[in-house]
């Protein structure tokens, strides 16, 4: 297992794909389904390029909707590994917007996941270090931890219930 730290960069993701008829609703939008599915798959590749391990989502925060996205448009998700904890990882995943004929972008959503790294057999296995070298990536992994707080949290109410 190689457990070197990696840079936020070195994972950071981005996937670019034309809205089309078979991905929307009856009013020509993008349907939510298909974009939480979009969200996953780019949170688990920057998650995968960080740990190179087998993944699974272990959580995904609460998620709006700002805006539609039609029939045509682009849909871009960027993901970045925003904090590395022992055996999971967080990674933020904005979703875009772009129309093609004026390329104007508009923020959709932002997701927060929580992947856990786990071997062939299902048991959890450590990632490696996130290297956090800026004040901005501080903060964005001092976030990352208290937002993983509250999930924990939320999680041990869920399992008392
Ligand atoms: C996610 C899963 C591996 C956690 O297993 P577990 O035995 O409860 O794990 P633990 O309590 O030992 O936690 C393991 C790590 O996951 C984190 N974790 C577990 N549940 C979490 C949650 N709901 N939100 C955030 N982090 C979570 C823990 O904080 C711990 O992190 P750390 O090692 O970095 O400190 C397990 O519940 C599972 O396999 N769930 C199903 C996953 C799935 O099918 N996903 C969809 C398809 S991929």
């Amino acid at each position: 297992m190689d457990l070197t730290p990696k840079r936020a960069s070195e994972s950071a993701t981005e996937m670019v794909q034309v809205v089309l008829p078979n991905d929307a609703n009856p009013l020509g939008y993008i349907l939510g389904g298909t974009v939480m599915h979009l969200i996953d798959i780019a949170g688990a590749i920057a998650c995968h390029r960080h740990t190179r391990t087998l993944l699974v989502t272990a959580a995904v925060d609460d998620l709006q909707f700002l805006h539609s996205i039609k029939v045509g448009d682009l849909i871009i998700l960027k993901s970045r590994v925003t904090c590395v904890f022992t055996t999971s990882l967080e990674v933020q995943v904005d979703v875009f917007s772009e129309e093609t004929l004026t390329g104007r972008r508009k923020l959709t959503s932002t997701a927060f996941l929580t992947f856990v790294a786990i071997d062939r057999d299902g048991s959890k296995v450590r990632v490696p270090p996130l290297l956090v070298e800026t004040e901005d990536e501080r903060r964005i992994c001092a976030q990352a931890q208290e937002r993983r707080e509250m999930r924990l949290k939320r999680k041990a109410q869920t399992t008392d219930a």
